[in-house]
């Protein structure tokens, strides 16, 4: 796992070699990141540097082929002759900002060696071990460690660096990465997520040229802007095939990638804290720690990459009861009645869910304060007695009657100034004295850096969990942060990592000790999606958008970093609140079924043929749970402009399920091939579509070419057959090798207005099917 050999060092997962080595002037020089190597002849990978170059500066006179800028490093300073974008940017107790780390020892510790205060990968003594670089600044009495802990099973290799300050004076950090990487790999491109509100990680490919280019936030949480997720990969990379690389942090602050490729065709990428408005002072004896970041390498392309990142947050982020374990299929009461219900409708809505199969009952937004729309209550969270007389243990036990567990909404941050908590404490707030403050969604950023609010917070919300039946807590976080100020911190430059800091250890005191509660965190949908909160929370709300024809690429894009038992996703109304877009009720199940699946919205607007249609997804989805939240994902290659494939398989390769999505129809289309992957190429399977009914009212005046007799397409008698009745769409039944079937399936026809029978698929705009895929008895 971890070998050092001479002045190497060699980090082997089960597919993938890591190997550095210490330098004659003790800089650890990166030799070579990619495929598991068999030998132990690293030579051929060292760069070569064997004559002096032009217009650089040399480390040491004595030494004129020796120069920082050329080689590829594990990590840099500033002031050396290495110029390229450095991951350390340090007021050294000398009053410079020269620093220079050099190799002094190393330690290798089983297991983990995770930072004190923020949240990380943990592990077993048996399943990951650490190596320790220690380096120092020998002009100064400063020192710097690197961590590496390598998880061999999910190809994962874990860095942090951590620097201590020995020196009688003080120095100022403005920027520590967490890891910095000069690969040596050829020309790459880098793809990143980025979007806004309702937009949330929309996938972005460019390939790099000369320069730097930084993806991160600013906004206080690590954002729908940039998600802290990036992949390098080679120009001929695809989903399925070709070398790539994938960073993550493990933080939900401001965080920073910065990728620069160098004049030397070296390609240098970092992560970390953003420096952005950072400024860190570190008294003699003090040490700083930075969040740790998450590599992987794969040769089996980008669902490679994604493999091993979602292999790796199951086993060794996410924790605690809900760890592996099926995650409930809930209704929350937002997009049914926002901020206006009573009891009675609570209960009712809850009812029919039971009806439906679906388990927990989530009470979003609205039960507390004076919370009647968003302007007032944010910080009381005192019941409603108004709208729930009994407060929330009888709507509990109402509940649990139904067979429905209790899920609950906060938004602990934040503050309005309509009020009580506001009114008795406006020093709780993140304010200027002095300044008029902005405000977002009506609201104000509550000071986590001050203890008594991270006290306020904790009692408060502690009160309410244990004041009813809570199984699960969505936990919201609306605003993006803005006059950042607090009176307790010695410096300005501390408040936005002081803030993320102050949540985590709200969160850990919190639900550390309440481990039955299934926590979902949420910023208004997918705001603070990132490994840090998975730390806390098993599961994610990804976006406020519910369209299914958004969310493909919402969901795609997070499927890259995270896995789908980690992304919220619930089915709602349409025409969609957001988009106005009609789309099937098969197709908002067909999307939402490869995440943690939910329904938001009332589901008494829902016809009978609707409720049925409902309950068998439900059954399906509690049939197939395991697979759909824990399976291997895939994404494809999107060959059409016009259609999107999904697909899971069961690490025991007999079962998957696969979803063929089509954004709109193409008038008489071409072949349509559904491609599947991750099969067992020596197993037979069966495949077969899973039925879904369509509606007669769809088909307008179309429906009088199929009956005997005319009708007027909006008759009250096809209204009433349209409320109770589906016509059978077209059901597919294959069955082959998988070898054959990895190939690619020649679809049947899709409806192109030449006639109607049972082998027609009809799709139409915004139409899809799922495909059960089960290897046949014979063959196991
Ligand atoms: C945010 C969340 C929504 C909902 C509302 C309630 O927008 O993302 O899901 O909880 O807040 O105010």
């Amino acid at each position: 796992m971890i070998e050092k050999r001479g002045d190497i060092f060699r980090l082997d997962t089960k597919d993938t070699t890591y190997m550095f080595r210490i330098t004659r002037h003790g800089h650890p020089e990166h030799i070579y990141y990619g495929d598991r190597l068999t030998g132990t002849d690293p030579e051929p990978l060292i760069m070569k540097h064997t004559i002096q170059t032009g217009s650089s500066v040399m480390y040491t006179e004595d030494d004129p082929d020796y120069c920082l800028d050329t080689l590829t490093l594990e990590y840099s300073g500033i002031g050396k002759g290495d110029y390229r974008h450095s991951p350390a940017e340090i007021l050294m107790p000398d009053s410079t900002y020269v620093c220079d780390f050099t190799y002094d020892s190393y330690v290798i510790t089983e297991g983990i060696c995770p930072p004190a205060d923020l949240p990380a990968a943990y592990g077993e003594t048996d399943e990951c071990r650490t190596l320790e670089i220690r380096l120092s600044d020998k002009a100064c009495n400063v020192r710097s460690s690197l961590f590496y802990t390598v998880f061999p099973e999910c190809n994962i290799i874990t860095r942090r660096a951590v620097l201590y300050n020995d020196d009688d004076r003080g120095l100022r950090i403005r920027k520590l990465m967490s890891m910095m990487l000069d690969l040596n790999a050829g020309p790459l491109v880098l793809l990143t997520l980025d979007g806004g509100w309702i937009r949330e990680t929309h996938k972005h490919t460019r390939p790099l040229q000369p320069g730097i280019f930084v993806n991160d936030s600013t906004t206080g949480a690590s954002s729908n802007r940039h998600n802290p997720g990036i992949i390098l990969h080679a120009p001929d990379s695809g989903e399925d095939h070709g070398k790539a690389y994938g960073f993550n942090l493990i933080y939900s602050g401001n965080h920073y990638e910065a990728v620069e490729l160098s004049s030397s065709g070296t390609v240098r990428v970092m992560n970390g804290i953003n420096p952005h408005c950072f400024d860190w002072p570190l008294s003699a004896g003090e040490s700083f720690e930075t969040p740790e970041s998450v590599l992987t390498y794969s040769s089996d392309g980008l669902n490679g990459v994604s493999r091993n990142f979602h292999d790796f947050i199951n086993r060794h982020i996410i924790r605690g009861e809900y760890k592996d374990k099926e995650r409930p299929v809930l209704i929350n009461s937002w997009e049914a009645f926002y901020f206006k219900f009573s009891c009675r409708k609570l209960v009712r809505l809850a009812g029919r869910a039971a009806k439906l199969g679906i388990e927990l009952f989530v009470l979003d937004d609205g039960w507390f304060g004076d919370r009647n729309d968003d302007h007032a209550g944010l910080g009381d969270y005192s019941v409603n007695l108004r709208k729930l007389p009994g407060g929330l243990k009888r709507l509990g036990r109402k509940l649990s009657k139904k067979g429905m567990k209790f899920g609950l909404w906060f938004e602990p941050e934040m503050v309005n100034e309509n009020s009580d908590l506001f009114r008795d404490h406006p020093e709780f707030a993140v304010r200027i004295p002095g300044r008029r403050s902005s405000l977002g969604r009506n609201q104000l950023v509550l000071d986590l850096c001050n203890s008594e609010v991270r006290d306020y917070i904790v009692r408060n919300v502690c009160s309410v969990l244990d004041s009813a039946d809570i199984s699960y807590v969505k936990w919201d976080m609306n605003r993006h942060t803005s006059d950042m100020f607090s009176v307790h911190i010695p410096e300005q430059g501390m408040f936005f990592h002081r803030y993320i800091l102050g949540l985590y250890e709200i969160l850990g005191r919190i639900f550390k000790a309440r481990p039955h509660i299934l926590l979902e965190t949420c910023s208004s949908g997918g705001n603070r999606f990132d490994l840090g909160m998975l730390c806390y929370s098993p599961q994610i709300w990804a976006s406020d958008n519910t369209d299914p024809i958004e969310r493909l690429k919402i969901q795609r894009g997070l499927s890259y970093f995270y896995p789908p038992s980690t992304i919220g996703a619930h089915v709602s109304l349409s025409p969609h609140q957001q988009t106005l877009r009609r789309t099937p009720l098969s197709t908002r199940f067909n999307v939402a079924g490869f995440g943690v699946l939910g329904y938001e919205l009332d589901l008494k607007h829902l016809t009978p043929a609707e409720r049925k249609e409902v309950k068998q997804q439900i059954g399906f989805y509690k049939e197939n749970r395991i697979l759909l939240q824990y399976g291997d994902f895939y994404r494809f290659d999107e060959m059409l402009q016009n259609r999107t494939n999904f697909m899971t398989v069961s690490k025991d390769r007999t079962e998957a399920v696969t979803g063929n999505f089509q954004i709109l129809a193409s008038a008489a289309p071409e072949t349509e091939i559904m491609p599947l992957t991750g099969l067992d190429p020596e197993l037979r399977y069966s495949v077969k579509t899973i039925p879904r009914g369509l509606s007669v009212k769809g088909f307008g005046a179309l429906i009088n070419h199929l009956l005997p007799f005319r009708i007027h397409p909006d008759n009250f008698i096809l209204r009433m057959i349209d409320r109770f009745y589906r016509m059978p769409d077209c059901v597919e039944e294959y069955s082959a090798g998988g070898d054959t079937l990895m190939q690619g399936i020649r679809l049947n026809d899709q409806f192109m207005g030449t006639g109607y029978n049972n082998k027609v698929r009809m799709i139409g705009d915004f139409g899809s099917n799922l495909y059960k895929i089960s290897a046949e008895q014979s063959a196991l």
